[in-house]
């Protein structure tokens, strides 16, 4: 490593390479964000999260979501909303485990940590009560019209796997955790998303549990 000729090809390579992406780069706009690194993710899951959220993010306690292929973007968004802001009284999704847990996270934590739940694949779930079911996937797929209620599939896609940075996965959710959220934007106890909150003020309890149901076997 020590040959000057070695380090000067090293210190061009980036250039280099920077030169050949750089139509690619600009197409896509100049990108500033730090390189996530998953096996510091890992770390962090494996000794703060597993015990809940499983060591490959495939909870298996139905209200502790399920974190397997959530988008980075929304699970970082996520631990961000449990912290605790400076000057803030409060979290903006307020959770007592969760708000202690995230306010121990650093940025790069939370990059970290995100980008290795992201990467993990969730483990198929199925959907039980038929009847619910169909009531279900007519929410998700056309919503409640006589009721003004926007269809579920605009925002988080046909087969429930949400928009990176957009939109979050609902598929093989677990049911009980969907509907606590929904349950919990409709009350507006958690408070993180006027979208949400807009559309679960309008669902009726049955509804919720409908389309929670009809999420969780999703794939
Ligand atoms: C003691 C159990 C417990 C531990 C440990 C735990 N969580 Fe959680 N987590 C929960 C529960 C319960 C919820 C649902 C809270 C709510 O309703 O807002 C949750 C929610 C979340 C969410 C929101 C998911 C979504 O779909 O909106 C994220 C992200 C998350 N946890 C990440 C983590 C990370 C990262 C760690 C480790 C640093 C961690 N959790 C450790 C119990 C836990
Ligand atoms: C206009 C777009 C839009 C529509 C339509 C929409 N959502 Fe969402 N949904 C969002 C956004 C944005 C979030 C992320 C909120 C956040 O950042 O915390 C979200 C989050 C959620 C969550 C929380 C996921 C989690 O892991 O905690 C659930 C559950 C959910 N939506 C269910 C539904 C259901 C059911 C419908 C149809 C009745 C629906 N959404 C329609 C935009 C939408």
């Amino acid at each position: 490593m020590s040959s000057p000729r070695l380090r000067r090809l090293l210190a061009a390579a980036p250039v280099v390479m920077a030169l050949a992406l750089s139509p690619f780069a600009m197409a896509a706009g100049p990108s500033t964000a730090p390189k996530a690194d998953i096996s510091k993710g890992q770390a962090i899951a494996g000794a703060a999260c597993a015990a809940c959220h499983a060591v490959d993010g495939n909870s298996v306690i139905p209200s502790n979501p399920i974190l397997a292929a959530q988008h980075a973007a929304y699970i970082a968004k996520q631990l961000n909303n449990y912290q605790v802001k400076p000057g803030a009284t409060k979290a903006e999704r307020e959770n007592a485990i969760m708000t202690g847990l995230a306010s121990t996270l650093s940025e790069e934590d939370i990059r970290n940590v995100s980008a290795f739940y992201a990467a993990q694949a969730i483990k198929p779930s199925y959907a039980q009560d038929k009847e619910l079911v169909a009531l279900g996937q007519s929410i998700y797929r056309g919503g409640v019209p006589q009721k003004n209620i926007a269809a579920c599939v605009g925002c988080h896609a046909p087969n429930g796997s949400g928009i990176p940075a957009a939109y979050p996965r609902l598929s093989g959710q677990h049911a009980e955790y969907t509907k606590a959220q929904l349950v919990a934007f409709r009350s507006g106890q958690r408070a993180n998303s006027a979208q949400m909150m807009s559309i679960s003020a309008l669902l009726s309890d049955r509804e919720i549990e409908a389309v929670s149901v009809y999420v969780a076997g999703l794939r």
